[in-house]
Parts: C-alpha cells; sequence; structure tokens
C-alpha cells in the first residue's frame, strides 16, 4: 500500500503544537517528502522553544511511523534563531531585519571566538572531520571509508557518517544491508562494521531511490543523522558529503561542528579547478583544511606493479603547496582497490597488510598528527 502525503497530513492534524492548534496549523512544517513508504520532513521552531517542542517531535515521529505501509519516518527539529532573541543570538548588523539565512548563523568574524562556537558539539565526540571534494566521481566515498579504517587501524576509535544524501555509497562500499536499530528513546544505533559505527542514509532508504531534498531537509536529514544516532565515544568521526561545492554543502560545513576537512582531487586540471572551490568553501566558514589527498594519482599496473602517470601525477601536490595547505598522500589508481569497494571489503581490511593499506595508514596518521590536540583533550 502506497502511503500518501494527504495521510501524513491528516496524522499531523491530531497532534497538538506547544503553541495550542495543530500542527499543521502552526506554520512550522517543512515540506513533506512522502518515497516508497518513506517519509521525511522538518518542524522548524523558534530556537527558545525548541525544548518544548522535542516532545511533540517524538510524537509525531510516532504518529508517522503507525501509518500503515509507513517503513521509516525522519523528522528533525530545526531550530531558526530569530533576532533579538536573547544572548544566544548572533551580532546583528544594523538594519538587518527578519529571519537570519542560514549564512548569518555564523558571524562572518568570530574575534576571539572558536569559529565552532555556534554550533553545539556532539557529546563523546572529540573531532568531526569532513572528507569533501569539488567534483563528483574522485573516489571521495572510498577514500572516506579507507581513512576511517585506517585511522581505526592506528588505534583510534572511529565513525563514519555518509551525509552524501543525494547518492550514499557507504551500504555498497561497506556491504551494510541492514536498517540501524532503535533504542527506547528513538535514538539510531549505528552499524557495527570493521571496527567502526557506521549510519548512512541509504540505510534507511534505498540506494538507488532518486530523493529530491529541498534545502531545509537536507539539513535536517543530516542533523538528525549526526545528533539523533548513539555514537558513543568516538576520537573521530569522519563524515562523507554530498560531492561539489553548493549551497547543500555550505549549508553542511556551516552548521556541522566541524574540527576539519580533507580534500579529495584527481591529478587533472578540471577536478583541481574544483578542489580550489572546495578549499574557498570551507576558508568562508572558518574550517580548517587539513590536508588535500591525490586520488587516481598514478597507474599502477596489477600485473607488473609498473607505475603510470596517465593524469598527469603530481598537480594535487602542487596545488597544495601553491595555497598553504598540507599535501596528506597519493592513492594510485588500482584494480584492487575498486574491486575490494565495490565488493564491500574495504582495501585496509582486506589487505591489511598490502601496500594500498600502508598508503591509507600513511594519510591517517597526518591526519591524526594533526587533530592530537583535539582528541588528546578529549
Ligand atoms: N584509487 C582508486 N583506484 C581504483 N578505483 C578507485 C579508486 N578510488 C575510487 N575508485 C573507484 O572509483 C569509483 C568512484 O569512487 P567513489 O564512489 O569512492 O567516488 P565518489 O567521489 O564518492 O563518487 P560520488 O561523487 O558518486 O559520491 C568506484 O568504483 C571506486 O571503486
Ligand atoms: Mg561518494
Amino acid at each position: 500500500m502506497s502511503v500518501t502525503q494527504r495521510q501524513v497530513l491528516d496524522k499531523l492534524g491530531k497532534v497538538m503544537s506547544p503553541r495550542g492548534v495543530a500542527l499543521t496549523e502552526a506554520g512550522v512544517l517543512s515540506e513533506i517528502a512522502v518515497n516508497d513508504g518513506k517519509v521525511f520532513f522538518s518542524i522548524n521552531v523558534d530556537a527558545q522553544e525548541a525544548r518544548a517542542w522535542e516532545d511533540v517531535r517524538a510524537q509525531t515521529e510516532a504518529a508517522v511511523r503507525a501509518i500503515p505501509g509507513v517503513t521509516s519516518a525522519m523528522i528533525a527539529l530545526t531550530a531558526e534563531r530569530k533576532p533579538g532573541s536573547g544572548p544566544a543570538s548572533p551580532p546583528r548588523r544594523p538594519g538587518a531585519g527578519g529571519v537570519p539565512p542560514v549564512s548569518a548563523h555564523r558571524p562572518p568574524h568570530s574575534p576571539g571566538g572558536s569559529p565552532m562556537s555556534r554550533q553545539a558539539e556532539i557529546p563523546g565526540v572529540a573531532a568531526v572531520i569532513a572528507v569533501a571534494s569539488g567534483k563528483g566521481g574522485v573516489g571521495k566515498s572510498t577514500t572516506a571509508l579507507n581513512l576511517a579504517l585506517a585511522l581505526h587501524a592506528l588505534g583510534l576509535r572511529v565513525g563514519l557518517l555518509d551525509a552524501d544524501i543525494y547518492g550514499p555509497s557507504v551500504p555498497r562500499l561497506t556491504g551494510i544491508n541492514e536498517k540501524p536499530e532503535l533504542t527506547d528513546d528513538r535514538k539510531m544505533i549505528p552499524i557495527d562494521r570493521f571496527g567502526i559505527s557506521i549510519m548512512s542514509i541509504g540505510f534507511l532508504v534505498e540506494e538507488d531511490t532518486a530523493m529530491i531534498w529541498r534545502g531545509p531537509m537536507v539539513m535536517s536529514a543530516i542533523t538528525q543523522m549526526l545528533r539523533d544516532v548513539t555514537w558513543g565515544t568516538l576520537d573521530v568521526l569522519v563524515v562523507d558529503m554530498p560531492p561539489g561545492t553548493g549551497d547543500a554543502q555550505l549549508t553542511l560545513a556551516q552548521n556541522v561542528p566541524l574540527k576539519g576537512a580533507i580534500i579529495i582531487s584527481t591529478p587533472q586540471d578540471l577536478s583541481l579547478i574544483d578542489a580550489r572551490r572546495g578549499l574557498a568553501m570551507f576558508k568562508k566558514v572558518n574550517v580548517p583544511v587539513l590536508g588535500i589527498v591525490e586520488n587516481m594519482s598514478y597507474f599502477q599496473c596489477p600485473h607488473c606493479g609498473e607505475r603510470s602517470d596517465i593524469f598527469g601525477h603530481g598537480g594535487a601536490r602542487h596545488e597544495a603547496e601553491r595555497l598553504g595547505v598540507p599535501f596528506l598522500g597519493e592513492i594510485p589508481l588500482h584494480i584492487a582497490i575498486r574491486t575490494t569497494s565495490d565488493s564491500g571489503n574495504p582495501v585496509v581490511v582486506s589487505e591489511p597488510n598490502g601496500p594500498h593499506a600502508a598508503i591509507y595508514r600513511a594519510v591517517a596518521a597526518k591526519v591524526r598528527d594533526q587533530l592530537q590536540g583535539i582528541i588528546a583533550a578529549a
């Protein structure tokens, strides 16, 4: 039986909001997406009211889940700060009015303060880091997963969040095809695989389900995967970002409490131009770039081991030098990396003594060293 938006709205009309009117009358609902039994939307309220709404969010989620045919429901509470809403508000420019756009949630300059001060940390998680690329298909997900596993191999407690809601690939790369279980207070329990904790929107929706995500929903879904998950105690949470540097990525970079970002590029000029955009984006939101990784750096023949620089290897290293950011390493284009990835057996765990795992561990060691102070302080 297919669920309709109407059925969801009918249910929501029966949930009372703290404003004393039905939820559908309270002017707080985002667009409601219903896709093959999966329901997603957000409740957008003023930050000061957020606490009062938490119960309503939980009730709403339970009500939606009870609709026959609904297989999963993801309902996020998102809080907008209104001008003059108390000390938590960002400084406002004179003459600015109305609800601040997302970009105003963090002031452009925060002298003396941490650039992360407006983003709540994730309890128990020492460092959230993003793996990003200016362009799709450069091996961002493969690198994010193998980097997470390599950090774990170095003895760190690691989580991986696949935030690529447009094309989640972590279920395929890890072979995970189960849904996360829920705790009594309805938090999702990440899937434990290869010693790391993993969460992906792909565990909740089919990988090939075309999802249309509208602006605010992107952030709600990611916020929920970040905050309504029992991550436990982690040294590093690696976030596989959606590819590109558009609004969705910028919003994400702004709203996730990132301690740093890693840019993945191939050596080609086009990829490098996009990588530069990625760097500029993180700079704009004051997230330090931990470095650039050159993926598919050179071709290594699986038979004779001979190496050839089919893409003009070294471009990313030069670019990193030019831009003054660390260069983290070169990962070859090798069939073993592709076959292990595509069969759900990432090379760092399936061939831990091989040359590729060693390269990923060397990259991971550089990342760990940069996060040392943060991890040790946690
Ligand atoms: N170093 C490598 N050697 C060989 N194959 C690789 C390498 N890195 C990635 N691949 C392969 O390239 C393809 C794309 O990789 P991946 O899915 O990680 O890219 P992505 O940047 O996350 O893509 P998307 O933009 O679609 O999310 C996959 O088939 C993967 O196995
Ligand atoms: Mg990907």
